[in-house]
């Protein structure tokens, strides 16, 4: 997976719970405190769950409660940095979410080995949407915490639950 995932991930636990808690978790991890990655930088999928399990020992939380922490600090802290052209545009939490396939793309297309998550959508109802997350990693978690740190940044209340192994139900108020 992408350096910037690991990058974020550090930078939320640096800002929200500390350095010593960051290196507690590498250690945990078996990866060396000094670690420097760049964005563009592959990073072992593996290497990156076994973190987020360790985040998950670390701050005692399941990993339902890590992914909507990721997914609000990356919606609302790390991406709106770095990736302010993606926001542009998109005036509702309906738009960000519907460009996200497309985005997931965009941002891999030139670096070798990128292999990003890819969405489908469906609409039930003109409220009511079924995006499904197609992605070798299965990490389902880290998917619903993102699209519910959607609604946050968007300061939108939607409503999020699941719909199948990799799909959920999303009610636009
Ligand atoms: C500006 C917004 C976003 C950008 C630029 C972005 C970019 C990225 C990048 C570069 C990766 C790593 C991909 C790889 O290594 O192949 C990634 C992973 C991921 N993204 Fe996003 N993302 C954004 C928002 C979202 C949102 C809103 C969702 C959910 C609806 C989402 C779901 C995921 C998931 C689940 C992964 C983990 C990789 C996987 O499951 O295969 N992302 N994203």
């Amino acid at each position: 997976m992408k350096g910037v995932i690991f990058n974020a991930l550090k930078e939320m636990m640096e800002e929200k719970f500390g350095k010593e808690k960051w290196e507690s978790v590498l250690a945990k991890s078996g990866i060396e405190k000094e670690t420097s990655i760049l964005a563009t930088d592959n990073i072992l999928d593996e290497r990156i769950v076994r973190i987020i399990n360790s985040i998950c020992g670390e701050l005692k939380i399941d990993l339902k409660t890590a992914g909507e922490a990721f997914g609000e600090y990356w919606m609302c802290h790390y991406a709106p940095k770095i990736y302010s052209a993606f926001f542009v545009g998109a005036n509702s939490a309906k738009d960000f979410l519907l460009k996200m396939d497309k985005v997931h793309l965009m941002v891999t297309q030139n670096i070798e080995g990128a292999n990003p998550p890819r969405f489908e959508y469906e609409w039930l109802n003109d409220k009511t949407l079924l995006m499904t997350y197609k992605s070798k990693r299965n990490l389902m978690e880290i998917f619903v915490g993102l699209v519910k740190g959607v609604g946050k940044y968007y300061k939108e209340n939607l409503d999020v639950t699941s719909a199948g192994h990799n799909k959920v139900r999303i009610i636009f108020s």
